[in-house]
């Protein structure tokens, strides 16, 4: 997959991105990102970006022309490009819509500044608009590496176990379930018994109940979507079995 990034502050990019998981990916050619100034499609002497807002009020507003020339440029020839603007007023990023996002060949993430986009590069530009959540950060360079990040981690080969992204928190409409390692006793602590037990269906059927009962306590709103209530058959289909 091939990421663009159009921001103003490309420096932030710098440490997050070049770690980690998404160092491998970037590393064994998985994901071909690259981080562009937006200062760079812009013609005059002081590489203007932004503007006062038409009709007054505070801040300064994205000018048009130089993202225009940027999105343009660099999605000239490519079909698939799909263009995400970040911003506030984006549909809420889930692990349903990476999952989405995850499937598509180009990515195009262009983030926002100052007070935001003049509407027209909403209009003209943008194929999808998303935000991380309801609040406001300073630019979209955090929210475009969340997206790089989460999107990442689920192209095909980019975590070694691929059984770990279907068991995780979200995939299924639920929390993951309590996780142990060793020493089997600490400080008083003991892991669950059924965990030793090399018994791998009642281990299951055990991950399947905290899972729900966490969920319930910490995010019941989760146990009201599709994806939970898919993963509720499937379970009792199981069980009658
Ligand atoms: C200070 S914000 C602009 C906020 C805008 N005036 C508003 O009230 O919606 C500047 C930029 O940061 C990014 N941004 C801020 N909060 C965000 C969020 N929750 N999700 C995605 N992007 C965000 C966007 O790119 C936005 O254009």
């Amino acid at each position: 997959m091939k990421i663009d990034v159009l921001t103003l502050f490309p420096e932030m990019f710098a440490g997050p991105l070049d770690v980690s998981m998404v160092r491998r990916a970037r590393d064994r050619g998985l994901l071909d990102l690259k981080i562009h100034n937006l200062r760079d499609w812009t013609h005059d002497r002081h590489k203007t970006v932004d503007d006062r807002p038409f009709g007054g009020g505070p801040g300064m507003v994205l000018k048009p022309e130089p993202l225009f020339e940027a999105v343009e440029h660099l999605t000239a020839g490519l079909a698939d490009a799909h263009v995400v603007l970040l911003s506030p007023a984006g549909r809420v990023f889930s692990q349903a819509i990476a999952r989405e996002l995850a499937l598509r060949d180009h990515l195009l993430l262009v983030c926002g500044s100052y007070v935001g986009f003049d509407e027209r590069i909403r209009e003209g530009l943008a194929d999808d608009e998303l935000s991380i959540g309801d609040y406001v950060l300073t630019n979209g360079a955090l929210p475009a590496m969340v997206l790089v990040d989460v999107v990442t981690r689920l192209l095909p080969g980019a975590l070694g176990d691929d059984a770990s992204a279907q068991d995780e928190s979200f995939s299924a409409g639920c929390l993951e379930y309590p996780q142990y390692t060793r020493p089997a006793e600490f400080r008083g602590w003991k892991v669950p018994e059924v965990l030793l037990s090399g018994h791998h269906a009642e281990i299951s059927r055990w991950r399947a109940e905290q899972a729900q009962q966490r969920t319930r306590r910490l995010r019941p709103d989760l146990l009201a979507s599709p994806a939970a209530e898919t993963r509720a058959r499937t379970e009792q289909a199981q069980d009658d079995l």
